[in-house]
């Protein structure tokens, strides 16, 4: 795993903008995209970067790792409003050449189905990642099996409670969600993981210097051949780099 030590947040996103260019660099390429805190310094240099430079994403994919359950496209809690209002509705892709989980599907196995065929069919150039506290990756919380597919979980109260933020009440927040399996994540060619404040540094070691065992997660990402780390020093500062 290479692990590139920020300064900050903003050396943080600034740095994983410089992988997202060299990817982009295809015109076709193939996103694996993530929500969440931590990808949104990104988020604002792409969308800085189409502003100021033209680069387009008319030819590129873009495929998301997890969906709230139960929620409509439309509401703004949901992930795929999250990704049109924080990056596809300002970039020229086309919304049509994005694909995220239907949070309303009835039939989830019919649902889980689907997206592994989509990931199957879209092998993807670069994943993006967070971090939970816990050392989760997408919604994939300790436990899962590193060989899982497209699922439904029921989300941790850890989670939960991390999440609340983004919501008014606790109660709000989604039990469940339909996320991409490890397996599903470790299948992109390369892998770029965020990692950003203190409560993070626990997982973070875990990712890096720990065992590889499903009881965290992230640290699967040992054994893949291009896992980039990007943490502030906050989040690295177990791990003595
Ligand atoms: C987001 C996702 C989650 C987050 C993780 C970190 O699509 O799947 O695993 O990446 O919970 O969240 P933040 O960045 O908000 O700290």
């Amino acid at each position: 795993m290479k692990i590139i030590i920020a300064k900050d947040y903003e050396e943080l996103s600034e740095k994983a903008f410089e992988i997202m260019r060299g990817v982009l660099e295809n015109p076709n390429a193939v996103l694996g995209l993530a929500t969440g805190s931590t990808p949104l310094g990104l988020y604002r240099k792409m969308v800085a970067d189409h502003l100021e430079n033209g680069t387009s994403y008319k030819g590129v994919r873009a495929v998301n790792l997890d969906e709230y359950a139960g929620l409509a496209p439309t509401n703004d809690q949901s992930y795929r409003y999250f990704m049109r209002s924080n990056l596809f509705d300002k970039i020229d892709i086309d919304l049509n050449n994005t694909y995220i989980e239907n949070g309303l599907a009835e039939d989830e196995a019919a649902e889980c189905a689907r997206y592994n065929a989509i990931l199957a069919a879209l092998p993807r150039d670069i994943q993006l990642l967070g971090i939970g506290a816990n050392g989760h990756i997408a919604f994939n919380e300790p436990g899962t099996p590193f060989n899982s597919e497209t699922h439904v979980v029921a989300l941790t109260e850890n989670t939960i409670e991390m999440n609340a933020r983004f919501f008014k009440t606790k109660d709000e927040v989604p039990r469940r969600a339909f996320t991409m399996g490890i397996k599903n994540i470790t299948d992109a060619r390369k892998v770029l993981i965020l990692a950003c404040g203190a409560n993070k540094a626990k997982a973070v070691y875990g990712l890096v210097k720990g065992e590889v065992t499903e009881d965290l997660p992230a640290s699967i990402l040992q054994k893949h051949d291009d896992c980039i780390l990007i943490a502030d020093s906050d989040a690295a500062a177990l791990i003595g780099e």
